[in-house]
C-alpha cells in the first residue's frame, strides 16, 4: 500500500511574529520534494495560525496543536473544532503526551477529541508513546494498545487520522529511538488496527515516528518499513526540518 510520507512539525509554545516570518520564509524557499511524495504540515501555537496560513507555500499545511472536546459555548480559554475550520486549519495534532501528562487528558477524554475533531471536518495527528517506566516494565504495546483503542472505540473512518507514536522518554531528550525500536512499535500498532479495526485502515493509516528527530537520525529511521514519516518538535524550528523533509522515501 502505498502511503504518502508525513512529516509534520510541532513548534509548541514557542515563536514570536518575528521568529514565525523568519520560519515560514525559510520553509517557502526550501527546495524539497513534491507534494505528491511528501505531505509537510506544520503546526504553530494558536496565536499565530492566522499569520502562519496566510504566509505559508500552498503545498504545504497548517495544523493546531489541540482543540476541544465538543461544541463551543462557555468553555473557557480553549479552542473549539468549529473556530479551526472556520480560520481554514485542516489538520489538528491531538493527544500529544505533553497534554496528556500536564493536564491530564485520558485516553478516553482523547478519544472523543479526535472523534469531534473528525466530525466537524479536521484531519487528524492522534499521538500515542509510553512513558521510560511503562517501556522498561515491558508494557509499551499494551500502553500504545490501549491509548489507540480509545480512538479506535470512537472512530469508524481512519482515512483522515495520522497516527505518531511519540515515546515519551524520547520527546525532548536526545535520546532518539533506534530505527529497530520504532519498527518494532509501529509493526504493533500496523497489526493491532488490523486485528481490531480491520486490514484496509490498516494498510493504508499512516504510522508516524516523533521523538528526538533530527536531520541527521531521519534517514536511517524512514528506512522503516512501518515508518510513514515523522512528527518533529525542536528540529522544526531549525534549518534541518527542510533535511528531514528531504528523507521522504
Ligand atoms: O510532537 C513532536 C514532539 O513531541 C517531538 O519533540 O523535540 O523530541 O522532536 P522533539
Amino acid at each position: 500500500m502505498g502511503r504518502k510520507f508525513f512529516v509534520g512539525g510541532n513548534w509548541k509554545c514557542n515563536g514570536t511574529g518575528e521568529e514565525v516570518k523568519k520560519i515560514v520564509t525559510t520553509l517557502n524557499e526550501a527546495e524539497v520534494p513534491s507534494e505528491d511524495v511528501v505531505e509537510v504540515v506544520v503546526s504553530p501555537p494558536f496565536v499565530f495560525l492566522p499569520l502562519v496560513k496566510s504566509l505559508l507555500r500552498s503545498d504545504f499545511h497548517v495544523s493546531a496543536q489541540n482543540c476541544w472536546v465538543r461544541k463551543g459555548g462557555a468553555f473557557t480559554g480553549e479552542v473549539s473544532a468549529e473556530m479551526l475550520v472556520n480560520l481554514g486549519i485542516p489538520w489538528v495534532i491531538l493527544g500529544h503526551s505533553e497534554r496528556r501528562a500536564l493536564l491530564n487528558e485520558s485516553n478516553e477524554f482523547v478519544g472523543d477529541k479526535v472523534a469531534y475533531a473528525l466530525s466537524q471536518g479536521l484531519k487528524v495527528i492522534a499521538c500515542v508513546g509510553e512513558t521510560l517506566e511503562q517501556r522498561e516494565s515491558g508494557s509499551t504495546v499494551a500502553v500504545v494498545a490501549a491509548q489507540t483503542k480509545a480512538i479506535a472505540d470512537k472512530v469508524s473512518n481512519w482515512e483522515n487520522v495520522v497516527l505518531a507514536y511519540e515515546p515519551v522518554w524520547a520527546i525532548g531528550t536526545g535520546k532518539v529511538a533506534t530505527p529497530v525500536q520504532a519498527q518494532e512499535v509501529h509493526v504493533e500498532l500496523r497489526k493491532w488496527l488490523h486485528n481490531n479495526v480491520g486490514a484496509e485502515v490498516a494498510a493504508s493509516t499512516r504510522i508516524i515516528y516523533g521523538g528526538s528527530v533530527n536531520g541527521a537520525n531521519c534517514k536511517e529511521l524512514a528506512t522503516q518499513p512501518d515508518l510513514d514519516g515523522f512528527l518533529v518538535g525542536g528540529a522544526s524550528l531549525k534549518l534541518e526540518f527542510i533535511d528531514i523533509i528531504k528523507s521522504a522515501t
